[in-house]
C-alpha cells in the first residue's frame, strides 16, 4: 500500500520558518515511498466560527476538510504564538469539528513546529494534541519542535545532525505507523 499523506504548514508568511520545515519533512516522507499532498494555507484564511451561524463550511475549510479525508494521514506544522495555538489553526480546528462527517477520527496525525528560539514550540505543540485527540486524531506521540530554526534550516536541509536525524526517524516511523493502521 502506498502511503497518502496531507502536508499543512500553518503559515501565512511567504518565508515561513514552518513552511520550510514541511517541504523537508515533506521531502523525507516522498523518499521513503509515501505520496504527499500539499494544502495551500492561504485557504485557511477563515471567517471566525460563530456557533449560531451554522450552516456550511466556508470554502477553505471545506476544501481542507476533502484533502484530510483522502489522506491516510497528515503532518501539521504549526508556529508557536504565545506559548499556544496561532488563532487561526485553533479558528480552521473549530470549523473542521462542526462539520457533519468527523474528519480527524482515527487519522494518524504528525505534528511539528519550527521556532527562532531554543524550545523550537513545544509548549504550543503540546496544546495542538488536545483538541485533535479530541477531535479522535491519533497524534503521533513524539512532536518535532526544531529550535533555533532560522539558522538550522537551509534549503539543503536540517543543519545539525541531531535535529536531521530525529526528523527523518520520526517521519519514517509516522509512515510505518499509518500503513499499519490503514492496512489493518
Ligand atoms: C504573535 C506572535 C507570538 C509568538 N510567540 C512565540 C512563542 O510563544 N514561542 C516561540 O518560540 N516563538 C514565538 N513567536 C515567534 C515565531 O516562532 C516566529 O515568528 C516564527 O518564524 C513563526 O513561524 P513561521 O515563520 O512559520 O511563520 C511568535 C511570533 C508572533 C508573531
Amino acid at each position: 500500500m502506498r502511503v497518502k499523506l496531507l502536508a499543512i504548514a500553518a503559515s501565512f508568511r511567504a518565508d515561513s520558518l514552518n513552511k520550510r520545515l514541511m517541504d523537508l519533512a515533506a521531502a523525507e516522507a516522498t523518499a521513503r515511498g509515501a505520496e504527499v499532498e500539499v494544502f495551500d494555507y492561504a485557504h485557511a484564511n477563515l471567517p471566525l466560527y460563530r456557533e449560531e451561524e451554522g450552516g456550511a463550511l466556508p470554502e477553505g475549510a471545506e476544501l481542507l476538510r476533502q484533502s484530510i479525508a483522502r489522506a491516510h494521514g497528515v503532518m501539521l506544522a504549526m508556529p508557536e504564538y504565545n506559548w499556544s495555538i496561532p488563532g487561526a489553526l485553533k479558528n480552521l480546528i473549530d470549523w473542521l469539528s462542526v462539520a457533519p462527517a468527523p474528519v480527524f477520527e482515527g487519522k494518524p496525525m504528525l505534528l511539528l513546529s519550527a521556532s527562532p528560539s531554543a524550545r523550537g514550540g513545544v509548549v504550543g505543540l503540546t496544546q495542538l494534541r488536545t483538541p485533535l485527540e479530541v477531535l479522535g486524531a491519533f497524534v503521533y506521540p513524539q512532536l518535532v519542535a526544531i529550535g533555533k530554526a532560522d539558522t538550522l534550516i537551509t534549503p539543503q536541509g536540517i543543519s545539525a545532525a541531531k535535529e536531521a536525524k530525529f526528523l527523518a526517524t520520526c517521519v519514517a516511523d509516522f509512515i510505518r505507523r499509518t500503513e499499519q493502521l490503514c492496512s489493518g
